[in-house]
């Protein structure tokens, strides 16, 4: 996998045959995005989707550069926030694309976060068998994680992500100026995704943002290198298993504590998804400990790295009543990381030295949550 700089954008290929492309990073991006469509997309029109928060900050840019590229476009506004991941708002939005004439080699245009991106990805999945689909995400989780691999999809009642299809987008424009609309606790929260690309498998990069996370937060190279570094990542992941039969599977690391620990605050505010991962991850290194995979100094790091940052670490960090050790494991046990009943996590050996470990004894799970509970 190789990326290459032009200027000050950061082009990182992601290399799928005849599926591959660029994930393009770099400040001002937006305001070119009409003319970065048009070359890899020469004809098509663009079909946008957005939430109505994103559309009052970044809606006037992204239609005044396609204005002036000749890309026709119109946009679906849809309300922000995870509830638009539904079948009514997946309604709408078909309707507004088949009703607006877009066809299959025109282009359904992501600008938003991972709930517009997961929506809009899953519309260009489906609307005529298949459109064109470009992402500019505008949070930085959705820059590093969910824009990138394919993954699309909306929530059912039994769960989420239930419903979706495997599409790749185009393009994906990754603008690091949008990012300093997004709150303190937004960019926080989305930086413990890029600091899971450090403990996956680059102990390097991890080091890195002990010493850079100030200057990342603060914008500029180190943040543009810090998203590049985290594309470039999940770029050769998605490479090596785009559909998530063996090594995607590491880009679960803290997720499925991460995830009990959603599902238990009802998916609300209360924690947002980068928060839960964060404390998923400290517990996946602490479990690690305790499974005698690794010592407790790496773990002593990581949870150290996310008190500096300002994320949340421990279960008493969570916003009301959690359920105890059964509880929790009957919400892990629920989670789409079950096969056949085993329970399959993301250990590790140490920082950057994570694994796939199938068969993980709910009984030791259980054990290392009710000692967790009690040290909060
Ligand atoms: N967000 C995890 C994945 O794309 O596989």
């Amino acid at each position: 996998m190789t990326s290459d700089q032009t200027g000050d954008v950061v082009r990182v290929p992601v290399a799928l045959g005849e599926r591959s492309y660029d994930i393009l990073i770099g400040s001002g991006l937006l305001a070119r995005a009409g003319s970065l469509i048009r070359e890899v997309l020469p004809k098509a029109k663009a079909a946008v989707v957005t939430d109505a928060t994103v559309a009052d900050l970044h809606l006037a840019t992204l239609n005044a550069s396609l204005a002036s590229a000749g890309v026709e476009t119109s946009a679906s506004v849809i309300p922000p926030g995870e509830s638009s991941k539904s079948f009514p708002v997946f309604e709408q939005v078909v309707d507004q694309v088949i009703g607006g004439r877009y066809e299959r080699g025109d282009a359904v245009v992501a600008l938003g976060g991972g709930v517009v991106g997961d929506l809009s990805g899953f519309v260009a999945g489906v609307v005529r068998r298949g459109m064109r689909f470009v992402q500019i995400p505008t949070s930085l989780l959705a820059q590093v994680d969910s824009s990138v691999g394919g993954k699309t999809g909306i929530n059912v009642s039994h769960g989420k992500n239930l419903v979706g299809v495997f599409h790749q987008p185009d393009l994906v424009i990754a603008d690091t100026d949008v990012l300093d609309t997004l709150s303190e606790r937004h960019f926080r929260a989305g930086y413990a995704e890029v600091a899971k690309y450090g403990l996956i498998d680059d102990a390097g990069f991890f080091t890195w943002l002990e010493a850079n996370w100030q200057a990342v937060f603060a914008g500029g190279a180190a943040r543009t290198h810090a998203i590049a570094t985290s594309c470039r990542s999940k770029a050769a992941i998605v490479a090596r298993d785009e559909r998530e039969t063996g090594d995607r599977a590491l880009l679960n690391l803290g997720h499925t504590f991460g995830h009990a620990l959603e599902a238990a605050t009802g998916y609300s505010d209360k924690l947002v998804h980068g928060e839960a991962i964060a404390i998923g991850m400290v517990l996946a290194h602490d479990f690690s400990v305790h499974m005698n995979l690794m010592g407790p100094d790496d773990a002593t790091r990581v949870r150290r790295h996310f008190e500096a940052v300002g994320l949340p670490t421990r279960l008493d960090q969570v916003p009301g009543d959690l359920p105890d050790a059964d509880g929790l494991l009957a919400l892990i046990a629920q989670d789409k990381k079950v096969v056949r009943g085993t329970l399959t996590f993301i250990l590790t050996h140490g920082i950057g030295q994570s694994f796939i470990a199938k068969d993980v004894p709910g009984e030791a799970v259980k054990g290392f949550l009710a000692g967790a509970s009690e040290r909060g």
